[in-house]
């Protein structure tokens, strides 16, 4: 069968059910288990960055060009050949770029951190002190931005994602008119889960934001600014050239890492702010801490060179990555396509696919692929406070499994879908009588 689901009769549906769950039970006897939750990178990726693992030998390699020892205290700002690696791979100056730990999600947190409780700038209100602090979350997003949010009892606002963005005209008229508004989270390249890339005008259009709140701050998480899948994937306009020399120049914080580039769990992570936020967001940090760990940032601008390097190395990935996304695509076009059940993304990078039930049936779907054996991100993940108003997005990984697990997993998946399709609309139609 593969009519539309809205013009199937009650038999047919009838029918479908039946043949649909004679092959789930199959599946379910076959005792899988399948992962497509993690958005992590397969061990094939990570092996590529082994050159890391023996750039440095000696306390001699240790030093840098001007002979400062990597392994003692000093640099809280980051190592200086690893601050030009990213200044260069982000279009930025070497000054505005601060270099942290293995973890940009850290660097978040701590962003919010400090505005929470010494304000954004000297003189201005820290946001503890306020009665009410609002985020805009562009959804389906990171459900780990949502997490910060959270932790420190920020409002949510659900924005809606279009296809070139987050709902511009929505965030303009919010943030002038809403003054506890203070921030926005965003992934301007392949968006965590759609693999939306914001178009030349989003990106204006947020260069050119004017906030009731003078602390307001976009937070552009830059994640998968290099994860092309493919060799014609457009660049974003860098928006630190569109607020420079504006009223907007301390607008933006930008973050990034190497999580996806070298390795999840032992990578380097990037703050990329103005003069005057970065000046006040290093009187704390050198509070916080003597220098992060130098040796690997070292490593890294060893083992890179410069930004081209950075480059070529995610063509590797991309070898790596794009036939797994292609799996999982193919699989959602041979068995769902023309059936009215779900839509989906078709990225040209980052990490994840976005799959959208039209019926709104996500829960029952992830519920069915976990009772069949197959992990899928907890549906409702990718909305604030875990709530997808139309209970309709799930957020597929499909890097980690190796390419012959993940096409048995896109079946399964394909499978839960159309059974949970049917059985709804088999409940509608049974209802309706
Ligand atoms: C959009 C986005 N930002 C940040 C992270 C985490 O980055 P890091 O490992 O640098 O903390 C992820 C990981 O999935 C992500 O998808």
């Amino acid at each position: 069968m593969n009519k539309p689901i809205s013009q199937m009769t009650r038999e047919e549906l009838a029918f479908e059910y039946s043949e649909l769950l004679a092959e789930y039970e199959q599946v379910k006897a076959e005792a899988l288990s399948l992962d497509m939750s993690r958005g992590k990178p397969s061990t094939e990726q990570l092996d590529l960055s082994d050159g890391i693992l023996t750039v440095l030998k000696t306390g001699d390699d240790c030093l840098n060009s001007y002979g400062t020892d990597m392994r003692n205290y000093g640099m809280p700002i980051g190592v200086p050949a690893a601050r030009g690696l990213f200044a260069e791979l982000c279009g930025v100056e070497f000054d505005n770029v601060f270099l942290g730990g293995n973890a940009s999600l850290e660097l978040m947190f701590d962003a919010v951190a400090r505005a929470e409780l010494f304000g954004v700038l000297p003189g201005m209100t820290p946001w503890c002190k306020l009665d009410k602090v609002k985020f805009l979350c562009p959804a389906p997003g990171y459900d780990r931005h949502f997490r910060i949010c959270e932790t420190f009892g920020i409002e949510m606002i659900n924005i809606e994602m279009r296809e070139d963005g987050p709902d511009m005209d929505t965030i303009e008229k919010l943030v002038a008119e809403d003054e506890s508004i203070k921030g926005i989270w965003c992934v301007p390249k392949h968006s965590n889960p759609t693999g939306t890339i914001y178009s030349d005008e989003v990106v204006r259009r947020f260069a050119a934001l004017k906030p009731a709140a003078k602390d307001f701050r976009v937070f552009w998480d830059n994640a998968y600014m290099v994860h092309d899948l493919y060799d014609d994937v457009p660049d974003i306009l860098n928006i630190f050239d569109l607020t420079q020399g504006t009223e907007n120049e301390d607008l933006v914080y930008m973050f990034t890492s190497t999580s996806k580039i070298t390795y999840a769990g032992s990578g380097i992570s990037a703050f990329i702010t103005s003069d005057r936020n970065m000046e006040h967001a290093l009187k704390y940090i050198g509070t916080q801490i003597i220098s992060y760990d130098k040796l690997n940032q070292f490593r890294h601008a060893i083992f890179f060179k410069d930004a081209d390097g950075i480059r070529a190395h995610m063509k590797k990935h991309a070898e790596i990555l794009r036939p797994r996304f292609e799996a999982v695509i193919s699989a959602f076009e041979r068995e769902l396509e023309g059936r009215d059940m779900a839509t989906w993304t078709k990225p040209t990078g980052g990490y994840f696919i976005s799959l959208d039930m039209k019926c709104g049936s996500a829960k029952r779907v992830y519920e069915l692929c976990l009772a069949a054996g197959m992990k899928l991100t907890e549906a409702g993940a990718t909305f604030p406070y875990g709530k997808d108003p139309k209970d309709s997005n799930l957020r597929i990984a499909p890097s980690y499994p190796p390419l012959r697990e993940l096409r048995k997993a896109a079946q399964v998946l394909c499978l839960c879908v159309k059974l949970a399709s049917v059985e709804k609309a088999l409940t509608n139609a049974l209802s309706a009588l």
